[in-house]
């Protein structure tokens, strides 16, 4: 496995492979399950696998924890070799953002819900890091989480209004064996916190049901998700919506794919899940 923090030693190896498949995973690192079943379903799908590690300043709000995001450089090398990684590109921001940009990329749609409200220019600075990763690495396939799922819609839209020869797969999320969504950001909470964000699954989950009995119609589910979540000792939810999905509009009826996504902030951490169920009322366990 190569380990390349460069642009030169980065562009011979694509020139060096160019006959290759090659699949893509970025992350900003600290490792997890979720991020290995993307290297994994890559490493079957293509001939050669780039995981790219980078803690992408651009894409934090100024009090966000750019600073404090968890950072294991050694950990996430031996992981990515077990996996069956090629190679890692793991670029510092002088590498990234030589000098200031004077191009700037906006989101300009499906960004007034979820997690774009509560992070102004947060998926501005996912797609202008994801198009110079896209350039430099040149890959068939990218492999995204559904556990991130305005990002998955808008990374989709993204490569497919500006024709970038990418295909873009996204997979299902991984859980702790509680249920909880695996994230970096995990290890910020306390065992009480843990505890707590049990009920988040688990009040996707209850939505998922009441979506699939067919009894209610979209405002009904949200309401009884709400009343739910808030039932356990969670104090507050920082969003809790059912839109559709992938254009992440707002819905009454329930005829179509949708998702149902909350987010709750603890005191390190925010945490955020979603489901997303087909029009059958089956749960999503991939999007491509
Ligand atoms: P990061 O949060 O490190 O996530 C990297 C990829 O792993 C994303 O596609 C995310 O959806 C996926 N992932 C995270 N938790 C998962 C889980 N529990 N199950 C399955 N997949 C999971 O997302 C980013 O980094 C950045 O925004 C990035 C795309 C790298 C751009 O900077």
């Amino acid at each position: 496995m190569k380990i390349i923090d460069n642009l030169k030693e980065m562009n011979q190896e694509i020139l060096k492979h160019k006959n290759k498949t090659i699949g893509y995973v970025p992350t900003m690192g600290f490792l997890h399950d979720g991020h290995l079943s993307l290297i994994k379903e890559s490493v079957k799908e293509n001939e050669l696998t780039i995981l790219s590690i980078y803690v992408n300043p651009l894409q934090f709000g100024p009090n966000e924890d750019y600073e404090t995001y968890p950072r294991d450089a050694e950990r996430d090398k031996q992981l990515a070799k077990e996996n069956g990684v090629d190679i890692i590109f793991m670029p510092t921001n002088d590498v990234m953002y030589p000098k200031p940009l004077t191009f700037s990329l906006k989101v300009t749609q499906k960004t007034d819900v979820l997690c774009g409200k509560d992070r102004p220019g947060h998926f501005d600075g996912v797609v202008t890091v994801l198009l110079k990763l896209f350039n430099i690495i040149q890959p068939k396939t990218a492999y995204f989480g559904m556990k991130d799922a305005q990002q998955l819609a808008i990374v989709y839209s993204f490569v497919e209004q500006f024709n970038i020869p990418v295909t873009i797969k996204g997979l299902e999320t991984i859980r702790e064996d509680s249920g909880i969504a695996k994230s970096s950001r995990n290890v910020y909470l306390t065992e009480k916190e843990k505890n707590l964000a049990k009920a988040i699954p688990e009040s996707l989950m209850y939505g998922a049901d009441l979506i699939k009995s067919k009894a209610y119609n979209a405002t009904e589910v949200l309401e009884k998700v709400k009343k739910k979540f808030l039932s356990t000792e969670n104090e507050n939810y920082e969003y809790l919506e059912l839109l559709s999905f992938p254009d992440l509009e707002k819905i009454t009826e329930l005829n179509s794919t949708v998702i149902i996504a909350m987010a709750v902030k603890y005191k390190k951490a925010r945490l955020i899940d979603n489901l997303i169920i087909d029009q059958n009322g089956n749960i999503l366990t991939n999007f491509n």
